[in-house]
């Protein structure tokens, strides 16, 4: 099985849920809260742990309470932690979250010491890179650190992931660098600027992000599954049916799950498969990291390759 390296966020989520999310200018009475470890990059590194994955997560977290906490847990994981590093300078970063009645949500992140992951910060594990490695990554760390970390990545032949989310635009070059680009259909629309709504909008704005260089596009569209494109290949891999209550982090449970299946060499549709399977569970559950499933929800009896 490839090591997974993830490079990205850590948050601590602050969870109210409500009857529906504010409009502006609105006070809502809202119901429980909750606080949980959170940000993309820790969650999609505790998805792939969950799955059975061999993990080492890449961050930068503040000198703090929720910086010690956020490591601890990573640990708890089973999750490599030895290249975390701490901020003297600015606090760990935190999101404040709403999730209303139908299970969607609205996030404000304060980045604290993500937004200060510089090139020198991970450049000790880029050491770890070689075509043995899958590399996972999101955008909210600075977009030159994600530059950095992509371009080493594909020198030195690993596979990288790209998680554009939240979206945002990247040199052109780094494209071509890319084995899989995830987004969602928001992300997808923002990075191609076309209007995507369907499978066969979805298709249009793939080739384009294809002809960029990337080699496959996967577009994630809740409940309808996924929909993988790859210029010979075009598929739409479902989703089960459940009833969603918090679908906050679903996207990051699809990624870290994605790579686990990645590095033990199964095919692009079979793990698509798994990464569907596995959010669609995450939504039934309350949070985002602590909703990823474990491997034996499933593939009962069937530890990792
Ligand atoms: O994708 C969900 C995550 O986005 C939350 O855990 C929050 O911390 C933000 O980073
Ligand atoms: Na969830």
């Amino acid at each position: 099985m490839k090591k997974i390296l993830v490079f990205g966020s850590s948050n601590t989520d602050m969870v109210i849920q409500a009857e529906h999310l504010p409009l502006p200018g609105e006070t809502i009475l809202g119901g429980k809260f909750t606080m949980h470890a959170g940000g993309k990059g820790a969650n999609q590194a505790v998805a792939a742990a969950r799955m059975g994955g061999n993990v080492t997560f890449i961050a930068k977290v503040g000198n703090d309470l929720f910086g010690q906490q956020a490591r601890q847990q990573l640990i708890n994981e089973g999750i490599t932690t030895d290249y975390i590093i701490t901020d003297p300078d600015h606090p760990s970063g935190v999101a404040l979250i709403t999730v209303d009645n139908k299970g969607e949500n609205s996030i404000v992140v304060a980045s604290g010491s993500n937004a200060t992951l510089s090139p020198a910060d991970v450049s000790g594990a880029i050491e770890l890179i070689n075509s043995d490695t899958i590399v996972l990554i999101q955008l909210e760390i600075p977009i030159p650190t994600v530059e950095y970390i992509i371009e080493q990545s594909n020198s030195r032949g690993a596979q990288v992931i790209l998680n554009p989310a939240p979206a945002n635009s990247l040199h052109k070059e780094i494209y071509n660098y890319l084995h899989l680009l995830t987004p969602n259909e928001t992300e997808l629309s923002l990075l191609t600027n076309t209007i995507v709504t369907d499978i066969p909008s979805a298709e249009q704005a793939a080739q384009i992000l294809h002809k960029r260089g990337v080699k496959n596009i996967i577009v994630t569209m809740g409940a309808s599954g996924a929909f993988w494109y790859s210029g010979t290949d075009s598929q739409l891999i479902p989703a089960p049916k459940v009833d969603a209550i918090d679908t906050t982090g679903a996207g990051d449970i699809f990624n870290g799950v994605l790579c686990v299946f990645l590095a033990e060499g199964y095919s692009l549709p079979e793990a698509i498969h798994y990464a569907c399977q596995a959010s669609a569970i995450s939504v039934t559950r309350m949070g985002a990291q602590s909703s990823a499933p474990y491997r034996e929800e499933l593939l009962p009896g069937k530890t990792s390759e």
